[in-house]
């Protein structure tokens, strides 16, 4: 069988663990050469999974990062932008320093490395840039006012990176995925379990979403099966309500 994402060259940040991950493990399944960055250290037991560590705030490195991937491959195909970070309050217990942060991470580091990577795989003819949004950022979502303004803002990128980039050959789609139950579930699930459960229940399909769903979807926009996607917000939410 056809595997969609033979030899591609992919970049995945924020991949040691949670979605991030699952996108390097279905990349790899999926036929492509993966390099997985992250600030965390990590390890990967697949070979064709190259742990990469960085920060993705930290222009100097991320620049040598994507030079070094370039030159030891002849080009970068796929970039799918995972990294983000997440702090949750009401209005009026928002900290600004957290805000700095989430803006810093989830916006500024990624419209920089859209900037950085485009420029290479314009190099070879094109590519495809993945962002990960969130639900949030579509249909609302309280005590996450600041996050979900983070992916509002992707969301924005998304629409007119692509616009930008289409002559170049590169596609730019975001995945905007619902709860999805990593790692860090468990512990969301003690300290909110009630209202996860009303969550739950507005939910169509009626379940979390799993890393391999929002894994999936990543890999078909990767693909050339999606060569006239551009521009497009997919939700990986179970037909979510609020
Ligand atoms: N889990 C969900 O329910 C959910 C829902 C919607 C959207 N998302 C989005 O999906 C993405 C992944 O979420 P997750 O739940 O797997 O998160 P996670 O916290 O489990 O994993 C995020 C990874 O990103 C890395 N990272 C964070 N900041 C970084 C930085 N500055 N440089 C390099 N690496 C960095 C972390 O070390 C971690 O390994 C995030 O963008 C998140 O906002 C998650």
């Amino acid at each position: 069988m056809e595997r969609l994402l033979e030899n591609k060259i992919c970049i995945i940040t924020g991949a040691a663990q949670g979605i991030g991950r699952e996108i390097a493990r279905r990349f790899a399944n999926d036929g492509a050469v993966v390099y997985a960055c992250d600030r965390q250290e990590f390890t990967s037991d697949d070979a064709h999974i190259h742990p990469l560590v960085f920060d993705i705030t930290d222009a100097a490195t991320v620049k040598a990062a994507m030079m070094q991937v370039f030159k030891t491959e002849g080009r970068i195909d796929v970039l799918v932008n995972n990294a983000g970070v997440v702090f949750n309050h009401k209005i009026g217990m928002i900290m600004r320093e957290e805000t700095e942060l989430m803006f810093r991470i989830n916006v500024i580091a990624v419209l920089e490395l859209i900037q950085l990577v485009s420029r290479l795989m314009a190099r070879n003819g094109g590519g495809s840039i993945v962002n990960i949004a969130s639900v949030t950022a579509v249909l609302g979502s309280p005590g996450q006012v600041a996050y979900s303004a983070t992916k509002g803002a992707i969301i924005a990128m998304t629409k007119s990176a692509a616009k930008e980039l289409a002559p170049q050959g590169i596609r730019v789609n975001a995945v905007a995925p619902g709860i999805v139950k990593t790692e860090r579930f468990a512990e969301l699930y003690e300290a909110n379990g009630e209202k996860i459960d009303e969550r739950i229940s507005h939910i169509a399909l009626g379940r979390l979403g799993t890393p391999e769903d929002i894994a999936n979807a990543c890999s078909f926009l990767s693909s050339d099966r999606a060569s006239y996607i551009s521009g497009q917000i997919l939700g990986v939410d179970g037909c979510a309500s609020i």
